[in-house]
């Protein structure tokens, strides 16, 4: 996938598929898949380091899960998320940011809100950094948000977000993910804008989708949001994998004589 072929993609109405992913084994798999695009995200922090929100990440954690990705997917479009608060302090530490995941093997980078990073965008695509935009459920503002929710539900919140949506536009952005707003609102979004949506519990109005690989993989029982739809068993198949193991070696069946060395 080629960022000139967005806009055409969108007109045609040719769904864009977008998939999370953190490292190099994966990225293999995934390098061989349809999905479009992969979004080596922030959420990193929760669903490979196990923390509770996505604020802990760094830029150099970011940075190392890009470069894994890259490696695994070499021709793949990787979109690099910015890290909390790594594009908030100044242009200059911003553009350093950028500079390790752009140099670590991004195709683009993706942050989070649009009030007071109109000019950052600005100097991003203007020096050669296409920007992805997210609005909605920006989960680095957790703390502010009171938690992780829906978002444009009142009609003051919706007015709001496609403002945001649009200045994201204006500001230069390649492509905007839509994360936990109404079907209703993500398709007002969508119908605004030239450039493509990517929607996460936004229906099924916005000009893609993207999910977070673990839980369409079904690797986390513990959530399960109504957008999420899980393609495989994977905490069982995992869990079936390492107990038949761990009883293969307790009974002595593994190693079988065909996986002993001779001699
Ligand atoms: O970090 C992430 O995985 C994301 C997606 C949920 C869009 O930003």
């Amino acid at each position: 996938m080629n960022i000139l072929q967005l806009p055409e993609r969108k007109l045609r109405r040719e769904k864009i598929v977008m998939v999370t992913c953190y490292d190099y084994t994966s990225a293999r798999i995934m390098a061989q898949s349809d999905v479009d695009m992969l979004l080596v995200g922030d959420s990193a922090a929760m669903v490979m380091h196990g923390h509770e929100s996505t604020l802990p990440i760094s830029i150099e954690e970011m940075s190392w899960h890009v470069a894994a990705v890259k490696r695994g997917a070499p021709k793949k479009f990787i979109v690099g998320d910015l890290p909390f608060l790594s594009y908030r302090r100044s242009l200059s530490a911003t553009v350093d940011a950028v500079a390790q995941l752009m140099k670590a093997g991004a195709s683009a980078v993706k942050l989070e809100g649009i009030n007071g990073s109109e000019e950052t965008i600005r100097h991003l695509v203007h020096s050669g950094v296409p920007v992805m935009g997210h609005i909605g459920l920006t989960p680095q503002s957790v703390n502010t948000l009171g938690g992780f929710r829906v978002q444009g539900s009142k009609d003051e919140d919706r007015q709001r977000l496609k403002l945001e949506a649009l200045a994201c536009e204006r500001a230069g952005c390649f492509a905007l993910v839509l994360e936990c707003l109404p079907e209703t609102l993500a398709a007002e979004i969508t119908a605004a804008l030239a450039i493509p949506t990517i929607g996460i519990g936004a229906g099924a109005e916005t000009d893609g989708q993207v999910l977070v690989m673990q839980d369409l993989l079904g690797l986390n029982l513990d959530f399960r949001p109504r957008f999420v739809r899980r393609y495989l068993d994977g905490n069982k198949l995992l869990l079936d994998a390492f107990n038949n193991f761990a009883s293969d070696v307790r009974d002595g069946s593994f190693p079988a004589s065909e996986e002993r060395y001779a001699g």
